[in-house]
């Protein structure tokens, strides 16, 4: 048993992450015959690409994956703890389960993700979800077959989860969503600690992985057809900087062009390591595709202060006007409303902020409090009204400006990646080098190809077109 603690978590060394590599060990390779899982997975682009390498484990010890809860003998949640209506969907789901469990005693049951490491939830899971089986953190994803294996041969409920990062792990086994467009982490971890965000204590500290593995991965990617790699990590920008005297993320990205991959992006940028030679390069670049994700969180230099963010908003300006005189870049961003002690003076502020970049597009949250965090030592007096007021409104300027910038494509053709048939009838579906979504007329065997298409009309979220 190994349980979470936020003290060691909060805890940063210098020293240098040690590598190894996978290796799955034969006696669980048999484990999952004639077994079945059902994998739910919540939250960011990380986790989704943590449960590709979870199916690779899983299908490596010949368990089948099913769709079905119901159908399944293991069930796995791999959690995410950003907001708290992650957290309760995950122990919503927990309730399920726990009648399904009844039902069946023998079916298995575990944890992993954000959520494991947090200590509050570990201890409510000891105390009110003993049918768990077992529960393991973000940094030992890799003891997963041993974990499910044990769980064969003993009852209790175990908890494996380590508060200080391990090693990285080369060459884990992988079943990818997609046969086009592939994720490809290049950081793990994140030293920013701004004061709201969990992230830091679930995800442990910023360690880089070297720059001739991901090059391998990607050589492999381009042999097997892929059209296109977003580079992922809590804050890409910071890449390099833990491991190497000089070489940043945009000499990494110069070695991904060289490996001819079509497209590349990468997610996501804290403005503060944003540097002049990365904007150079996206620019000089045609394969490193003109979108960037460029959170801002507020428009108010108090808040932005209060957020540990460390610039402001005239710095943010100044970064965001560099990027946008790249010719036909998109530009997103993330914003809270309601941190602790925002006023509708702050608020406004934002929406200043928000009508000077008109954002292609935005992810908006309301404040959410999260264990341990110092913004959630702040006192919060706004009502929760206030504060759905705050985003609607946010919501509607940020809508109006998506669909400016989408109506400006009408008439127009853009590359698109196909990826498969749309939901509606008769129609494909890809994205664009923009990131935008579209759903068009156009012929299947485009599937898996970059085409070209024809804008023919555009609404806050997507755009249709024909084929050309
Ligand atoms: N409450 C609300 N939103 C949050 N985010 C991160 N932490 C919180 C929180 N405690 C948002 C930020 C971040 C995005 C991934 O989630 O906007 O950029
Ligand atoms: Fe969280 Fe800030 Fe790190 Fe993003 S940069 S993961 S918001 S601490």
């Amino acid at each position: 048993m190994k349980i979470p603690n936020y003290e060691e978590a909060k805890k940063r060394s210098h020293e240098k992450t040690s590598i190894r590599n996978f290796e799955l060990d034969n006696d669980y390779k048999n484990i999952g015959l004639n077994k079945t899982y059902f994998l739910k997975t919540y939250g960011c682009q990380m986790n989704e690409h943590d449960s590709e390498n979870i199916k690779g484990m899983l299908d490596g010890m010949n368990f089948r994956e099913v769709l079905n809860m119901e159908d399944a003998n293991f069930i796995l949640l791999n959690t995410c703890s950003i907001r708290e209506n992650a957290h309760n969907k995950a122990f919503g789901m927990l309730g399920r389960i726990k009648h399904l469990k009844e039902e069946k005693p023998n079916l298995k049951v575990a944890l992993c993700g954000c959520m494991a490491q947090e200590e509050g939830v570990v201890k409510e899971i000891l105390k009110k979800y003993k049918f768990v089986n077992f529960v393991f953190g973000t940094h030992n994803l890799d003891d997963l077959p041993r974990l499910l294996a044990n769980s064969f041969k003993e009852q209790k409920l175990n908890i494996e989860v380590y508060s200080k990062e391990g090693d990285i792990i080369e060459n884990m086994p992988l079943e990818r969503e997609s046969k086009y467009k592939a994720y490809v982490n290049i950081i793990y971890g994140c030293d920013k600690f701004c004061t709201y965000c969990i992230v830091p204590y679930t995800r442990g500290s910023q360690r880089s992985r070297r720059h001739e593995d991901i090059i391998k991965e990607i050589n492999e990617l381009v042999k097997d057809g892929y059209q296109e790699v977003t580079l992922l990590g809590q804050n890409v920008n910071a890449y390099g900087k833990d491991l190497y005297e000089d070489y940043e993320l945009a000499d990494l990205l110069l070695e991904v062009v060289k490996t001819g991959i079509p497209r590349i992006r990468f997610l996501t940028s804290h403005p503060w390591d944003f540097s002049d030679k990365l904007v150079e390069v996206i620019k000089n670049n045609k394969s490193i595709l003109n979108f960037v994700h460029l959170p801002v969180q507020s428009g108010s230099n108090r808040i932005l202060k209060l957020m540990g963010r460390r610039y402001t908003k005239e710095a943010y300006k100044e970064l965001f006007d560099k990027l946008k005189s790249i010719d036909g870049i998109s530009i997103t961003t993330d914003i809270i409303v309601g941190f602790p002690t925002e006023t509708e003076e702050d608020f406004k502020e934002t929406l200043d902020l928000v009508n000077y970049c008109k954002y292609d597009s935005a992810f908006t949250f309301i404040y959410s409090p999260r264990e341990n965090t110092p913004a959630s030592k702040l006192e919060d007096t706004t009502p929760l009204e206030v504060k759905e007021e705050r985003l609607y409104r946010l919501n509607e300027l940020i809508n109006k400006y998506s669909k400016e910038a989408n109506l400006k494509m009408i008439g127009s053709e853009y590359d698109v990646l196909v990826e498969g048939e749309s939901s509606k009838e008769g129609m494909l579906f890809g994205y664009t080098e923009t990131n935008k979504l579209v759903n068009f007329k156009g012929n299947k065997d485009s599937i898996g190809k970059i085409v070209k298409v024809k804008i023919l009309d555009a609404k806050s979220f997507s755009l249709d077109g024909e084929e050309v």
